[in-house]
């Protein structure tokens, strides 16, 4: 069955690709944005121990059923079922996790839409087509269907191609593009004026929040949005692992290299923000807030790009490139929860799942983008907020509960011979067990009622 699939060719495909698929807006604009609001550095702590603790168990919980199935998130949690209410509950949050999928994609296509159109402004802007710049850089109706189409059309056109000719060939290109654009973006911010208080901010934490209910609700779900769980996007990947790998190992990397991009996107983000302050350029509300900080990527930044000149136009094109990079490798990510459910259980081909499934949520973006006030923010709270942690609370509990530890042994031997002797084996199973649900629910309970 598994040869019929696709699989990821090596170990270096499939951590491209989950790590493209975790590495996307989440880490360069979710959480630079949402630890300039949170305190800096407490939230960057907070987020640090949140991801290592709570966000690589869940992880591996995905990765681990997932290459043990073979299959998609309906099927797998099927097969690991004991029972008909088990079954159940399986085939109920599989389906609710390629829903999930559908609608994140159905906003963050038109993030990444922006994210294109502004360096195509910037890009305009260089040789001199003025008008078409301002078009492409105003926040417009029709500039933003056409941009979430072009969007969903390269994400559609990489799904096509299936496992290792789509999603693998096209993640090991584009993610080493991406780290070399950002460490260079790093680099030179980092030589600007301003850029030291920013550094301050971000590296010096300001322990009245540190343990805010706030803080830690919105670390943890930065910390699940980053890693791409609790949809069955991890999941998916797991089942295109082939036998001889050792999950853990590959989990651990993905994790790593997802929280490191993050970090050093904050690197990027909050110096930027105090140069451009230093520039001129407003960042703080008269009561001493930061300007609205889901628009700060946008205001901000190109405000900041403005002052500097020719080499503000180039850090503006490489900077949106770079996002726009970062979105697809995620955005295939999450195509792929639909597509292969609908290829797996419906037995339809890939090309006809990926149009019709592509086309549909590029018919809910619209929709999104017609009413925007009212449900963009209503979107993005309902799948990130409350969604992705019971999701991820769902997978921990039948990898901990439902699926026997027998097997989840045997599934780890297969890449891992010595698996029952490694740290990994001692600590991680009772975590999933006990100390990922009851985390997940407190902080999920506070969030609803707070
Ligand atoms: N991890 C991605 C990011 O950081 C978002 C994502 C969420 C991708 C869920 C797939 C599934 O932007």
């Amino acid at each position: 069955m598994a040869s019929s699939r696709g699989e990821f060719s090596s170990r270096l495909g499939f951590i491209m690709a989950a790590a493209g698929s975790a590495v996307g807006l989440g880490n360069i604009w979710g959480f630079p944005t949402q630890a300039a609001s949170n305190g800096g550095a407490a939230f960057l702590l907070a987020y640090l121990v949140l991801a290592f603790t709570l966000a690589y168990p869940a992880l591996m919980a995905e990765l681990i059923i997932g290459r043990h199935a073979h299959a998609n998130a309906v099927g797998a949690l099927r097969l690991i079922s004991i029972g008909p209410k088990t079954r159940f509950l399986g085939t109920c949050s599989g389906s609710i996790g390629f829903i999930v999928a559908s609608l994140i994609l159905s906003f963050y296509a038109i993030v990444a839409g922006w994210m294109v159109a502004l360096g195509l402004s910037s890009l305009a802007g260089l040789v001199g087509l003025s008008d078409l710049s301002q078009w492409l850089g105003e926040f417009g109706l029709v500039r933003n269907i056409v941009f979430m189409l072009i969007f969903m059309g390269l994400t559609i056109g990489i799904i096509t191609g299936g496992v290792q000719e789509g999603i693998e060939r096209w993640s090991t290109r584009l993610m080493p593009i991406l780290l070399v654009a950002l460490v260079l973006l790093v680099a030179y911010v980092l030589t600007l004026d301003g850029a030291g208080e920013g550094l301050k901010v971000y590296l010096l934490p300001d322990f009245d929040q540190i343990f805010t209910p706030k803080l830690i609700i919105a670390a943890l779900g930065s910390a699940f949005f980053s890693l791409s769980l609790g949809v069955g996007t991890m999941l998916i990947y797991g089942s295109y692992i082939s036998d001889k790998e050792n999950l853990s190992v590959l989990g651990g990397w993905v994790t790593l290299i997802d929280i490191s991009i993050a970090v050093l996107a904050g690197f990027l983000v909050l110096p930027a923000m105090y140069v451009a302050l230093h520039n001129g350029v407003e960042i703080f509300t008269a009561s001493g807030a930061l300007i609205s900080e889901d628009t700060l990527i946008f205001t901000v930044l190109p405000e900041l790009f403005a002052t500097m000149g020719l080499a503000g136009v180039i850090v503006s094109v490489v900077f949106f490139v770079l996002m726009s990079i970062a979105a697809l490798t995620s955005s295939i990510s999450m195509l792929e929860v639909p597509v292969a459910y609908t290829i797996e259980e419906h037995g339809v081909s890939r090309r006809t799942a990926v149009i019709a499934i592509g086309s549909a949520i590029a018919v809910c973006s619209t929709i999104i983008l017609f009413n925007f006030e009212t449900l963009f923010g209503l979107v993005v709270a309902i799948t990130t907020r409350y969604s992705q942690p019971l999701l991820g609370f769902v997978f921990c509990m039948y990898a901990g509960w439902v699926w026997h530890r027998d097997n989840l042994l045997q599934e780890l031997q297969k890449g891992n011979p010595g698996a029952e002797h490694t740290l990994f084996w001692k600590i991680w199973p009772w975590y999933v067990r006990l100390v990922c649900p009851i985390i997940i629910l407190t902080i999920f309970v506070q969030s609803v009622i707070g």
